[in-house]
């Protein structure tokens, strides 16, 4: 969907429908010009009591020719005083799609008069942008109706069209996440993603595909162990932005194309989900194109330790021991604690670049799922500066973090007879074991993890996120860099 400002008004404006936002205790009819305009027709709707503009209840009216656009769309925001950011985007969302499901191809929305208490229509927008995302590569027949053209109506305030572009930055990425996400492992292979990081390179971004041969040069035993039972080349893939001579912060994408469980397999019922192992890794890529595409002043490292986990001939088994590139060795309980195996190497690889954070985000474990449902993403870490910031920006983008705690006591959860560690201490805390083991690589450069395994996939859709892959991580790490990078000059 493209969008576009013009200074029209709202009423001359031809477009398929024009949507008019508005609360539930507004007092007397809003949009009064437009209610003459139409004969009363919005006051006799509100008395008829059919619209009350409640939380995401809308209303479609034919405007019979007496105003230039078709149709207009009431679309409800509910009370005032609790009015969001969060629920202009879930109204812009339930708008957008609504109108798509009809088949309409133009919305139009006014910039002035439409929001109470100095809100911006920008996340009302950004919700309409985020819920049009459909997941076409496999289907031939698609038909090409659907929403095409957002025209803002208006004379846009200072600023406002930099911060829309940059909102259609965000979106883009977010929609290039969910692409990669919900293409099935057999098109997602780690070569196909170190083909797509590639693509990447320009303005300030460079790329470097390490090899299995590089890896072993490396010494990232733990993370080639994974590889083993597959055909698949595994792909180490490191990206950097630069917008600064300052410290790189690195972020680190868990990217396990499809996760089997190995030689310790995966029940058959639900595996097929399995291809959204790789979410951390494309979030990064996504991040790191947002980075660029804004021109953030700061310094990263993206890091994918891409592979795929299969119970091939020369898999590696429990009871293994294999060496991380820090030196530390590991004993292999399960194969499918396999992520914090790649994700360990690639602390390790990370801290070669002395980078003054390092940031993971992955699917690690399925008790994060257990823990928080789909509503917020599990946070651990050593920094706690860190930490308070993502969770403001949790809150502003409705990407909620929830910290969980790293006990010493959970180091004993992890403490092996034959290694210095072993990889999963079992079912009992295995949200917080899994932090636990990762902290153990990072030492004392400051550190958080993100565990988006309830969040990165979802059965049923929300207001603005189809389901299937969600992209969480984009808004909220972009944000959050952004934030960052201004303050720090
Ligand atoms: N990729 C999975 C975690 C996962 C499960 C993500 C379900 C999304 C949905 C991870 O590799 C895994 O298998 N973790 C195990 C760890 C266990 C063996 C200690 C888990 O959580 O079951
Ligand atoms: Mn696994
Ligand atoms: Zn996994």
């Amino acid at each position: 969907m493209k969008v576009h400002v013009k200074e029209c008004k709202d009423i001359e404006w031809p477009s398929d429908a024009l949507i008019l936002p508005f609360c539930e205790d507004e007092k007397g009819v809003p949009y009064p010009d437009i209610d003459d305009a139409l004969k009363g027709l919005l006051r006799k709707v509100i008395a008829s009591g059919e619209f009350t503009a409640k939380r995401s209840q809308v209303s479609l009216l034919h405007t019979g020719e007496r105003i230039r656009p078709e149709r207009i769309l009431l679309t409800g925001l509910g009370k005032k005083g609790e009015l969001t950011k969060e629920r202009l985007r879930q109204a812009g969302g339930k708008a957008a799609t609504y109108l798509d499901g009809l088949g309409l191809s133009h919305a139009s929305l006014s910039m002035h008069h439409v929001l109470p208490m100095h809100f911006s229509p920008l996340p009302f927008i950004e919700g309409a942008m985020l819920s049009l995302y459909k997941f076409r590569r496999y289907k031939k027949e698609d038909k090409a109706s659907g929403l095409k053209e957002f025209t803002l109506l208006g004379k846009p305030e200072r600023d406002f069209l930099d911060s829309l572009l940059w909102t259609e930055h965000l979106v883009t990425a977010v929609h290039f996440v969910r692409d990669l996400v919900n293409t099935p492992s057999n098109d997602m292979t780690p070569t196909a993603i170190a083909e797509i990081a590639k693509t990447l390179k320009k303005h300030r971004v460079s790329v470097t595909v390490l090899e299995k041969k590089d890896a072993e040069r490396k010494g990232m035993g733990a993370y080639l162990s994974i590889a083993r039972g597959s055909q698949e080349p595994p792909k180490f893939i490191v990206l950097r932005y630069k917008g600064n001579n300052g410290a790189p912060l690195a972020l680190i994408g868990k990217t396990v194309t499809f996760d089997s469980g190995g030689i310790s397999l995966k029940p058959g019922e639900g595996m097929e989900k399995m291809k959204y192992d790789m979410a951390g890794g494309a979030v990064v890529l996504a991040v790191m194109r947002v980075a660029s595409a804004w021109r953030l002043p700061l310094n990263l490292i993206g890091i994918l330790p891409a592979t795929e986990n299969l119970p091939g001939g020369g898999a590696f088994k429990p009871g293994d021991v294999v060496k991380t590139i820090a030196g530390k060795t590991v004993e292999i309980i399960s194969t499918d604690a396999e992520g914090r195996l790649s994700l360990a190497d690639a602390i390790g690889y990370a801290k070669k670049s002395r980078p003054k954070a390092i940031i993971d985000i992955a699917t690690l474990t399925g008790a994060c799922s257990i823990a928080l449902g789909n509503e917020a993403i599990a946070m651990m870490g050593n920094d706690t500066c860190i930490m308070e910031r993502l969770k403001a920006v949790g809150e502003d983008t409705f990407e909620r973090v929830w910290q969980m705690p790293l006990y010493e006591e959970y180091g004993e959860y992890i403490k092996s007879e034959v290694a210095d560690l072993k990889n999963t201490g079992g079912r009992t805390g295995s949200l917080v074991a899994a932090g636990y083991f990762l902290k153990e690589f990072a030492g004392d450069t400051p550190w958080v993890h993100l565990d988006i395994a309830g969040t990165a996939w979802i059965e049923k859709e929300k207001p603005y996120i189809p389901k299937g892959a969600t992209g969480v991580g984009v808004r909220l790490l972009a944000n959050f860099l952004k934030e960052l990078s201004y303050e720090d000059n």
